[in-house]
């Protein structure tokens, strides 16, 4: 069998460049998008193996020329607004971006008779944030779980999901949906709780006094896991997750945000003194998520291999180099 080609949406981004290293590590034909204006640092070391293609997905016309252009077999659509803090305040961008980028993709493949063609599997990337505030008793959340978002992200999340879901059923086309808890890692932007506690431990410690580190809400559990572990899953996916699926990707376990604050505090090479900051609590707080992993593991072997401890070093050292 050939290489595959893989058509990345986002690819310059967090997740994207990950998804890129290692799916050009198997040995595929890599090509994505990049949306204009925004910066492909995070692609510095593969540069040159992958193409890229500078689309706006907000414009059906040109997501269709960057399909024509790359004849994927592999879809993996990453490129979103990812962060549930940011769209409290810009809900109208985070429901604009997710919801209208997955229906013209979907859209340019439906319509482009090549395209179809060519194309096996679309990965429709989601959220466990789409479940909502969910009691306890429903933890570990299975793929039935009803969809229940509780704020703008999740709400966009969810309808790009069930999007993916109706085209597979009107038009046939080849949809796995996955749904991911939280991922963490190098290359992840502030705005999200590791890397801002990485940065605030970073900046800090090589303050003489006055370290104090404003923190938001600590008793929210999440199921986090490495970004390296969770783009791996991704590529299973699209290998061998099974058309029509939905998928769970993340660890299986529940971590509270005040444990990772202890660690990173552990880590620092100073004392750092973390207070509570109003400004950081969410209109709404969605306390546990964690999905059962269970069906990834048995249908596509999809297993985390780093250890959480490795994650928040690499994250810090990563924060440290740019401080
Ligand atoms: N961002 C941030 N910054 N969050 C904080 C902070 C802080 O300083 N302090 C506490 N928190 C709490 C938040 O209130 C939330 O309960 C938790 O830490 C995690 O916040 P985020 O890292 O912003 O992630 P998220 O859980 O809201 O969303 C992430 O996971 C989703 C999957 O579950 C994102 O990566 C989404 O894109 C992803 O879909």
């Amino acid at each position: 069998m050939s290489a595959p080609r893989v058509f990345i949406t986002g690819i310059n981004g967090f997740a994207g460049s990950h998804l890129a290293e290692v799916c050009l590590s198997h040995g595929d034909r890599v090509a994505g998008t990049v949306m204009p204006g925004t910066s492909v640092e995070h692609l510095r070391a593969v540069r040159r193996s992958v193409e890229l293609v500078r689309v706006d997905l907000l414009k059906p016309k040109s997501v269709s020329t960057a399909l024509d252009r790359t004849r994927p077999n592999w879809v993996i659509h990453l490129a979103a607004s990812t962060s549930v803090g940011d769209s409290f305040d810009a809900p109208h961008e985070t429901i604009r971006n997710n919801i209208i980028s997955t229906l013209n993709l979907l859209e340019a493949i439906r319509s482009g008779k090549t395209i179809k063609r060519s194309i096996e599997k679309i990965i429709m990337v989601a959220s466990s944030e789409v479940y909502g505030r969910v009691r306890p008793s429903m933890i570990p959340l299975s793929e039935k779980t009803p969809l229940a978002p509780v704020n703008p992200y999740g709400a966009s999340k969810a309808a790009a999901d069930l999007i993916a879901f109706s085209y597979g059923e009107s038009f046939g086309l080849p949809i796995v949906r996955v749904r991911a808890s939280n991922h963490t890692g190098p290359r992840q932007r502030t705005g999200f709780v590791v890397p801002d506690f990485c940065e605030a431990v970073s900046r800090l410690e090589k303050k003489k006094s006055g370290r104090v580190m404003p923190v938001g809400n600590l008793s929210a559990r999440r199921d986090f896991s490495d970004v390296r572990d969770i783009v791996r899953g991704y590529r299973l996916l699209a290998q061998k997750g099974r058309v029509g699926g939905v998928y769970h990707l993340g660890s299986g376990q529940a971590r509270s945000v005040r444990s990772i604050l202890n660690a990173l505090l552990k880590m620092a090479r100073q004392p750092i003194n973390a207070v509570p900051d109003p400004k950081k609590m969410r209109p709404v707080e969605v306390p546990i998520l964690v999905p059962d992993i269970s069906r990834a593991q048995r249908e596509v072997g999809y297993a985390p291999t780093i250890a959480w401890a490795q994650t928040l070093a690499d994250t810090l050292e990563y924060y440290r180099q740019r401080a």
